[in-house]
This record gives structure tokens, C-alpha cells and sequence, in this order.
């Protein structure tokens, strides 16, 4: 005879991330609606109790362009939209660069919650994470992903290789063309790396456009 222990469907202890997909509520079927409100009642990992708000993403369910960032930051969790503080400025410059906006295009992050004091997400939080964003994915169907920053590009692609290996070629997401390149945060830092970034978005307009490399 045993103690049965209940936790809430969408609860995993920090060191059960493995298990997730096993333990997890059936994120794979669920429609916007229900994604957003599960993201918004997530207590998968340490990081429910230290957030202001869930960033869930924001945009054009129906973009061409998808664009996946790291976490949200201390502006973008007190606003729970992403990348709205300096780097999403000069976000938006770029997207806007190659005929996109924050309107067009859909943004999302790999973690849904600011991490304390702007550190790197752990491997079990972006572990934690992963089925919503493999779901946003599925739900937009963009033409091109566009992975800005290593955190991003690394967790999307499994690789360990700096951004500086991974951009200019055309990477595959399960079918997806996707293009890897700096985060604008470190552009803000390094702007004689724009031009780079800018030949990047150019890439990402060819493929997005059904054109090669
Ligand atoms: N940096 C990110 O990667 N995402 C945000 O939402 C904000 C800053």
C-alpha cells in the first residue's frame, strides 16, 4: 500500500525536466488559447516563483517570420511582452531593415520567465520550456526562424558552436529554414558586428522568400 502524492498537472519538480513530456499537461494539441493560459500557469521550474508575469510572445499568429530571443529581461517581464527594452529597439530597427515589423513577424523566447538578474537560462529551465515553444512553432508555421543570440541558436539546434560558426548558412528546424545570428543586446555592445547581422536578415529574406542561400 502506498501514499499517492497529487501535484497539479502542470507541476514538475526542477530535476524531474527530463521527464516533462511524460509528466506535462498535452501541450502538442493545444490551440493558442489554451497554450497561453498553461504558459501563464506555469510552475515547471523555480524560475514561477521569481517571475513578475509568463512572457508568452507576441505578433502575427500567421507571420512569415519567426524570431526566438533567449528570455525575457527585467523590462520585459514587468511589461510581458518580449524584447521591449534596448535591445528591442534595435530589434525592431532591424526587422524593420528588411520590410518586417514586431506587427509582421511573431517574437517569442526560449524561457517564458526572466531568469533573476539577467543570468544564462539552466539547461532544465530551457528544458522545461521546450514544449511550448516547439508548440508555437507548430502553431505558426513561419517560413524562416530567425535564432538571435547563442542561447537561442544553441538550444533550437543542439549545438554547443558559438553564433559565430552557426550564421551564414541555412540551418533546418524540422523543415523550417532557419538563420542564426547576434543577439541585439550584443550588438549594442559590438555595433561594428551590424553589418553582419544585417547580411543574416538578408538571408533569412531569401529563404523566407523561398530563395536559396
Ligand atoms: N532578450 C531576449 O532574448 N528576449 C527578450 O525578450 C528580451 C531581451
Amino acid at each position: 500500500m502506498g501514499i499517492d502524492v497529487w501535484l497539479p498537472r502542470n507541476v514538475v519538480e526542477p530535476d524531474q525536466s527530463e521527464s516533462i513530456a511524460s509528466v506535462g499537461v498535452d501541450v502538442d494539441n493545444m490551440d493558442w488559447d489554451a497554450l497561453r493560459q498553461c504558459i501563464a500557469d506555469c510552475a515547471r521550474c523555480e524560475l514561477a516563483s521569481s517571475r513578475t508575469q509568463t512572457v508568452f510572445g507576441v505578433g502575427n499568429r500567421n507571420a512569415d517570420w519567426l524570431i526566438i530571443g533567449e528570455a525575457p529581461g527585467a523590462e520585459e517581464d514587468r511589461r510581458g511582452e518580449p524584447f521591449v527594452g534596448r535591445a528591442g529597439k534595435l530589434l525592431d530597427e532591424m526587422l524593420r531593415a528588411v520590410g518586417q515589423s514586431r506587427e509582421s513577424v511573431f517574437i517569442a523566447n526560449i524561457l517564458k520567465c526572466r531568469p533573476p538578474n539577467n543570468r544564462d537560462p539552466k539547461p532544465a529551465e530551457a528544458a522545461a520550456c521546450r514544449d511550448y515553444l516547439q508548440r508555437q512553432i507548430a502553431l505558426v508555421q513561419p517560413k524562416i526562424i530567425l535564432a538571435v543570440g547563442k542561447i537561442a541558436a544553441q538550444n533550437l539546434l543542439g549545438s554547443d558552436e558559438p553564433v559565430g560558426q552557426m550564421r551564414e548558412k541555412a540551418h533546418d528546424y524540422n523543415g523550417i529554414p532557419l538563420v542564426v545570428t547576434y543577439h541585439p543586446a550584443y550588438l549594442l555592445r559590438s555595433p561594428s558586428q551590424k553589418r553582419k547581422s544585417w547580411s543574416d536578415l538578408c538571408l533569412a529574406s531569401r529563404l523566407s522568400a523561398g530563395g536559396g542561400t
